[in-house]
């Protein structure tokens, strides 16, 4: 399966993908990454890794739909089956949703319903909540909403700041995001409704982290 990949910044995600790729864990390839941020660190593991990538500046563009228009143009002429938002600060319309169809996934940190948006970690911090985490979801048109497809959970401890928090859950990111793409570039994941369906998955008996013990087999 060729992945498309958007991203914002960073792109230490990114890098799980890449990483996973190289050691062969997923089967196919990063065929293209897109920002919408020229000085993305993102870019920069592109050009060391020989990855195709794109810079479309939502500035450049009159309206959303065209700046849209724009970046289902690239992928499609990739032949781009599953877009990964990876770090990917904007919120997609319908028309560039229904260009993929339940092929659209983002990696969110926080175990949504909650705390979605900006600054996930900050809120959780903020809201006083003993357990976070992070999610890997199918992307509908609602803000860090969609089926779950994965969720690693991480302890809040009382010393933990919004740095050494984030810092913890994207540790838990780098794992869950490559994991979820293997799942569905191997065909292994249904969608009924809101349940996602993984088949041969197993569901471990870790107590913090039930998923993690299945991670890539
Ligand atoms: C990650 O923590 C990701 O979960 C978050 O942005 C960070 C990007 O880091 N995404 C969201 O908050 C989406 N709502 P990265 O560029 O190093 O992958």
């Amino acid at each position: 399966m060729k992945i498309g990949v958007l991203v914002s910044g960073r792109g230490s995600n990114l890098q799980a993908l890449i990483d996973a790729y190289q050691l062969g864990k997923i089967k196919g390839n990063i065929a293209l990454v897109i920002s919408d941020n020229p000085n993305a660190y993102a870019i920069e593991r592109c050009k060391k890794h020989q990855i195709p990538y794109e810079v479309v500046l939502r500035k450049n563009f009159p309206t959303k739909r065209d700046f849209e228009r724009e970046m289902v143009r690239l992928l499609k002429e990739r032949e781009v089956e599953l877009v990964v938002l990876a770090g990917f600060m904007r919120i997609l319309s319908e028309e560039f949703l229904s260009a993929f169809p339940m092929k659209v996934i983002n990696i969110h940190p926080s175990l949504i319903p909650a705390f979605q948006g900006l600054n996930a970690q900050r809120q959780a911090i903020e809201y006083g909540a003993k357990i976070t985490g992070c999610t890997v979801h199918f992307v509908s048109e609602e803000l860090d909403n969609g089926p779950v497809i994965i969720q690693a959970c991480v302890p809040i401890l009382p010393e933990d700041t919004e740095e050494s928090l984030s810092e913890k859950i994207l540790k838990f990111e780098h794992r869950i995001l490559p994991q979820a793409v293997k799942w569905i570039s191997e065909g292994r994941v249904k969608v009924e409704g809101r349940k996602v369906i993984v088949e041969g998955a197993v569901y471990g008996t870790l107590p913090v982290n039930p998923m993690l013990e299945d991670f890539f087999w």
